[in-house]
């Protein structure tokens, strides 16, 4: 019988879960009793060097614990062996292996803690939580015996509860077809991968012997690209990225385009569905290839996508989102088989969805709230993410409102006479001289301007090939600073014989030239039409959700998505892409729909989290609000005709609004503009 009086007090930090237990308990023992969860695979064989402890020397009189290193067992044979093969840090003791031996205060590494904050200096997935679905775990399974009737199966799942703080654990039924050979096969030790994101742990995969490599897949499905990670599940590094053109493409530049494709031709959901399958499935060769690890390892992955890309992945038919009221096959998330998708990833893979948050704001904007969690703020914030539809999320403080916006793909480059994507030789950022009109620039790819003398060499290798969405941006922001253009953006004729090369008629309307060298560069004013619209529409839906909030001030706004990356936060504001705002308070958060699918693959608990949170978003579809109309139209001025915009008037240092801005009015001061 145990002494309790004897018994040793240890302590758990950083969580301060404590208890009593007699002399001689493993530390991982006494942890998994206090619900303190230290990463384990080989489950307390000292094989797998995962369930590292330090101990935390000195007197913890907040505790009432005098804690030194030697109140743990000394490191017998298994444990040095095993720390010299998984090069343990020398400061570190096994906790399956250590037992206690008197008053302890013990510290549980991030690393070694399941649901403990990545450590890898990884940009994009440090300081996430990592406590991902699927777990695996080592056994060494009792063998079949006279005396012992129960099945394989049983025996396997007992193995795995009785080494592993995991409860009644379930077999998928497709594993017992071959359960008997594999176990045999493998002399009894075998490597299951339990996924726990379920309402009971599932056995999904078994490998022979001791495995300890399991890796995750995160995917951003988008219309024009899809983007993917793979990341090694057990340190919640990034292994290898990489992405592809969305082939969906050659069926419809945009997504209402695909849905009609659909709806017009017999097999056209089914040639969409393969052809992003398709291409999923190469990205998943080439990361495996990239990174070295086994296919049979990649045993999770999340997918985030808007409505309509995350139909036809998921082959379910996209018409009903092509016309009102939009409704979804299901906008619960969703959560399969690999290969029931056609999804070639490790055997028994599992994949999941986040929940669609209306017909026309998808999980890629779920996935934007839950990177960035605007409901942690005590002031409205503002999120948006631009591409050829805007996602859009406001919190006000109490909720969080969304909705999303056609915008076109102006801002991409398409539908601009010299637009293009952003690649080596696209004009990323413009400044014009306004006395002289003249347009100095940069291209992606060099960091020289094109007034500087290294221009000339460093562009050598792209050459200048066209606009892209963040230089088109600046460059109707500069046309505008400059006085070219009007508040209701209509570029005006030349005043002098100087500016006759800047300005150059184009029908009944007028051009500029921004490049006259090879190759001539010219802004149309169809071009600045269709900036015009793209805008509009994305500040008028911003301004429903405003209204729906009763909001007249926004405190911050982030930008989203590859194109609010690069876009000047500035220059969005001086265009009336979004409301005003101080300038200093419109950021940019890069792919947060991409950052969303990592911390939904790395933490299962932020999958639940997500649902909820889902579940509470006030929807709103700007097609269906009277006053869209209203502020479309009043957005269609610059930066806009109805709203004021002192903060960003000036940030640039532009007269203030004049009630009746007639066709070519210019800003009445101008001044040059750093870069
Ligand atoms: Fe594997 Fe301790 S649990 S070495």
């Amino acid at each position: 019988m145990a002494d309790a009086a004897n018994d040793a007090l240890i302590v758990f930090q950083p969580s301060g879960k404590r208890g009593r237990f007699p002399r001689g308990t493993p530390v991982l023992d006494a942890a998994r009793d206090l619900g303190v969860y230290i990463e384990s695979v080989c489950g307390g064989r000292g094989i797998c060097g995962k369930c590292q402890i330090s101990v935390a020397e000195g007197d913890f009189a907040k505790h009432k614990v005098k804690s030194a290193a030697d109140h743990l067992s000394p490191a017998g044979t298994t444990e040095r062996e095993c720390a010299a093969n998984k090069n343990v840090d020398p400061e570190n003791r096994l906790s399956c292996l250590a037992t206690i031996e008197g008053d302890l205060v013990v510290d549980v590494p991030d690393a070694f803690r399941i649901a403990g904050q990545t450590i890898r200096k990884d940009a994009t997935t440090v300081g996430m939580h990592r406590h991902p679905a699927v777990r695996l775990c080592y056994v060494e399974v009792e063998e079949s015996d006279m005396h012992n009737p129960l099945g394989d199966a049983d025996r396997l799942v007992s193995a795995i509860e009785s080494s592993f703080d995991l409860e009644n654990v379930r077999i998928r039924f497709d594993l017992l077809q071959t359960l008997q050979r594999t176990l045999r096969k493998a002399d009894w030790k075998v490597t299951a991968a339990v996924n726990t994101a379920g309402d009971r742990p599932e056995i999904v995969s078994i490998l022979p012997g001791y495995n300890e490599t399991l890796t995750g897949l995160a995917v951003d499905i988008g219309s024009t690209t899809i983007a993917a990670h793979l990341v090694d599940l057990m340190t919640g590094e990034i292994l290898a990225s990489t992405g592809v053109a969305n082939p969906q493409i050659r069926f419809g530049e945009d997504l209402m385009s695909r849905v009609s494709y659909v709806m017009m031709n017999k097999g056209g959901r089914e040639n969409l569905t393969e052809a992003v399958r398709k291409a999923i499935n190469t990205l998943v060769g080439d990361l495996l290839k990239m990174s070295g690890t086994p296919r049979g390892a990649l045993l999770d992955a999340v997918f985030v996508a808007n409505p309509i890309m995350h139909h036809l992945f998921l082959g379910l038919d996209p018409t009903e989102l092509g016309q009102a009221p939009f409704a979804l096959v299901q906008s619960d998330a969703v959560r399969c088989r690999a290969d029931e998708i056609g999804i070639s990833l490790g055997k028994g893979a599992s994949v999941y969805l986040l929940p669609l948050i209306a017909g026309h704001v998808g999980a890629d904007a779920a996935a934007v709230l839950l990177a960035q969690a605007p409901q942690r703020e005590d002031h409205p914030v503002l999120i948006v993410d631009v591409g050829t539809n805007a996602e859009i999320l406001l919190w006000d403080g109490k909720a969080v409102y969304a909705a999303s916006s056609p915008t076109g793909p102006a801002f991409e480059g398409a539908e601009i006479s010299c637009g293009q994507r952003a690649a080596p030789g696209a004009i990323e950022r413009v400044r014009i001289d306004p006395e002289t009109l003249k347009a100095s620039f940069k291209i992606i790819g060099t960091e020289f301007w094109s007034d500087r003398p290294e221009f000339f060499g460093a562009s050598k290798a792209t050459g200048v090939t066209g606009i892209c969405g963040s230089g088109i941006i600046e460059i109707i922001g500069e046309m505008l600073r400059a006085g070219i253009l009007s508040p209701d953006g209509i570029i005006r004729a030349p005043r002098t014989e100087a500016e006759a090369p800047y300005l150059v008629e184009n029908g009944r309307t007028w051009s500029y030239v921004l490049n006259d060298s090879n190759p001539r560069l010219t802004i149309t004013q169809n071009d600045v039409r269709a900036i015009q619209l793209a805008k509009a529409a994305l500040y008028a839906g911003v301004r429903l959700l405003m209204d729906k909030a009763d909001l007249s001030e926004l405190g911050e706004i982030k930008l989203a998505g590859a194109f609010g990356s690069y876009i000047d936060p500035a220059y969005a504001l001086l265009l009336g892409l979004v409301p005003d705002c101080a300038v200093e308070n419109v950021t940019a958060v890069g792919n947060a729909a991409g950052q969303g699918a990592l911390t939904a693959l790395l933490d299962v608990a932020q999958r639940r989290e997500i649902e909820r949170e889902v579940r509470a978003v006030t929807k709103i579809e700007t097609a269906l609000e009277p006053k869209f109309q209203e502020h479309f139209v009043a957005a269609m001025g610059l930066p806009n005709s109805a709203d004021p915009f002192v903060k960003t008037r000036t940030h640039f240092d532009l007269a203030p609004l004049e009630p009746a801005a007639q066709p070519g009015d210019r800003p009445r001061r101008r001044r040059r503009r750093e870069r």
